[in-house]
């Protein structure tokens, strides 16, 4: 069976001393967490405190993450951070195309198929983010939206398109406390292993994730949906027990 994956995204949160007490507080409690199972584990943490928790993360069970990379591969574009800097702190994986970037940063599906394409190429997983505001969902558009940004990675990334993750994220039920019922994500994350399905042959170990107010509470029942490999994790991710009894529902 494929191992899922729990990604925390700290978004812009966190100090040298709250990182130190979340991650002691998640590695304390991994291995009860998992209990003689399984599952990936990674937190993504601000660029700034990527060396810090690169050395709170060693040899933990943890892996860390990025929350965004350049599109660029190096030179003068101040302020940004490239896949091979990431790759200096041992990063394995790089979320791309939050709704958050995608919004605040107007990032277009090709910029984010673009940094996927950086994040590949460094030996990084990028964590691909998709989902459809409250407008387009109630407009019928939900799967026309997610289609096309994923089709935008999908057509950059050709074969390499099965060392991805995916990440559906419907803006709408992000930081809100309104979660997507496990029917309406297992819904949307079906016609995600479509597409990929119809790009690779191994679109089957494909890793997609669902994100929005994933929480100690309701995520046993997301992550038995027959296509929720695991989630990204943002306001449940920064409290460790929160953070290891969603770990403790992905372990399998
Ligand atoms: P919340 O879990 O806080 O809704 O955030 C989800 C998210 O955006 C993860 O990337």
């Amino acid at each position: 069976m494929k191992q899922q994956l729990i990604a925390g995204n700290w978004k812009m949160n966190g100090s040298l001393a709250a990182n130190e007490a979340l991650v002691h507080g998640i590695a304390q409690g991994l291995q009860a967490a998992l209990s003689g199972k399984q599952a990936h584990v990674a937190v993504c943490a601000p660029a700034a405190y990527l060396s810090q928790v690169q050395q709170l993360t060693h040899s933990s069970g943890i892996d860390l993450g990025a929350q965004d990379l350049s599109a660029h591969e190096q030179g003068a574009y101040t302020g940004e951070i490239s896949a091979a800097m990431l790759k200096d702190f041992a990063v394995r994986y790089a979320i791309v195309g939050h709704s958050e970037r995608r919004h605040y940063h107007a990032e277009s599906d090709e910029l984010v198929a673009t940094k996927a394409q950086r994040a590949l190429s460094a030996g990084i997983t990028p964590i691909v983010c998709v989902g459809e505001t409250l407008a387009e969902r109630e407009a019928g558009k939900t799967e026309e939206v997610v289609k096309r940004q994923l089709a935008a990675v999908i057509h950059a990334n050709g074969h390499c398109i099965s060392e991805i993750v995916v990440a559906y994220e419907p803006v709408w039920a992000i930081g809100t406390g309104k979660t997507a019922t496990p029917q309406q994500a297992q819904a949307v994350h079906a016609v995600l292993r479509a597409q990929l399905q119809a790009a690779t042959p191994h679109a089957d170990r494909v890793q997609i994730l669902y994100g929005g107010s994933m929480n100690a509470t309701n995520a046993a029942q997301l992550l038995s949906q027959p296509d929720i490999d695991g989630g990204l994790i943002g306001g449940a991710a920064l409290k460790p027990a929160d953070f290891l009894t969603i770990i403790a529902a992905a372990a399998r």
